[in-house]
């Protein structure tokens, strides 16, 4: 059964597409089975993954909406190496279509479940709100990656987002965590950077990826030639940072599926929720 993460964060670029892509990619290298779900009607992850988003007869809008199946709309990535379910601007007319379905919420979820079988996991890279598509991705997700560009405002929307989840855990998904942080577009040499990641690190302690994703010409390169960065430059500074982040989910995984008691990690997911800081582990 196929994880489910959704990378979101309600600002724009601050590297929820370049972390789907790339994460996706490095999972991939590691003979995981991916894929990739484009939430975002910019298209952007399609793209970035070799396909032409505006030569997709059929996209997840249509799987959305209508009545086609998986294996219709779902393409193959050749330079990530995961397949995708691709998007363009069709996307945006699902969010009000989506509001008058019955279960709007679980329309992704009903979706993915159907495959989910098929995946070790599965990543969604949400548009930049807390839209219906978003609401949509949080419902399936099993947990929830956060890019952060460490940044003076970038505390600011996350109190948000977080209540976000947690109504969510509220409501229509109890099961979902934080699966962690991510700082992205790192720059040790700027003193805000650190001051951020600092206080990131005092409210989510463990839950902050002790990866950091440094700010990386390839990386921004590497879309318009519809590869991840692995594809584009494996030695690339951004390509090591990306694959050190699939090994560090990994090994969190394992230690969340070796450990038969998880209730550790779902507290400290549950107090990440609730903002308050994690205690230090010995
Ligand atoms: N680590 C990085 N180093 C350099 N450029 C980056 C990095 N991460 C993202 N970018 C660039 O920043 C812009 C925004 O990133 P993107 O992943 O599209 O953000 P989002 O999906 O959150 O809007 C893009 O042009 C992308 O290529
Ligand atoms: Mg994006």
């Amino acid at each position: 059964m196929a994880r489910i993460f959704a990378i979101t964060n309600q600002k724009g670029g601050v590297g929820k597409t370049t972390t789907t892509i790339n994460l996706a990619a490095s999972l991939a290298a590691t003979r995981r089975r991916i894929l990739l779900v484009d939430l975002d009607p910019q298209g952007n992850a399609t793209m970035g993954s070799g396909i032409d988003k505006n030569d997709c007869e059929l996209t997840l809008y249509d799987l959305l909406t209508g009545p086609v199946s998986f294996d219709q709309v779902m393409r193959r990535s050749e330079s990530g190496q995961y397949d995708v379910l691709p998007s363009n601007g069709d996307l945006t007319a699902a969010e009000v279509e989506l509001l008058s379905v019955d279960d709007k919420e679980f329309v992704l979820s009903n979706l993915l479940q159907s495959v989910a079988n098929h995946y070790d996991f599965i990543l969604i890279d949400c548009p930049p709100s807390l839209s219906m598509l978003t609401i949509n991705a949080l419902a399936a997700a099993n947990g929830v990656i956060v890019p952060i560009q460490c940044e003076y405002y970038a505390l600011e929307g996350l109190s948000a987002l977080m209540n976000t989840i947690a109504r969510v855990a509220d409501t229509i998904n109890p099961d979902i965590t934080i699966e962690g942080l991510l700082r992205t577009m790192y720059d040790p040499r700027n003193s805000l950077t650190n001051d951020v990641s600092d206080q990131l690190m005092q409210h989510f302690g463990e839950r902050v990826y002790r990866t950091v994703i440094p700010r990386n010409v390839r990386l921004a390169e590497a879309p318009s030639h519809g590869e991840p960065v692995l594809a584009y430059d494996k030695q690339s500074k951004g390509a090591i940072a990306y694959l050190a982040l699939a090994g560090e989910l990994l090994r969190r995984e394992d230690a969340r599926f070796g450990d038969a008691d998880q209730s550790d990690d779902k507290q400290a997911a549950q107090r990440a929720v609730s903002n308050e800081s994690t205690p230090p582990q010995k």
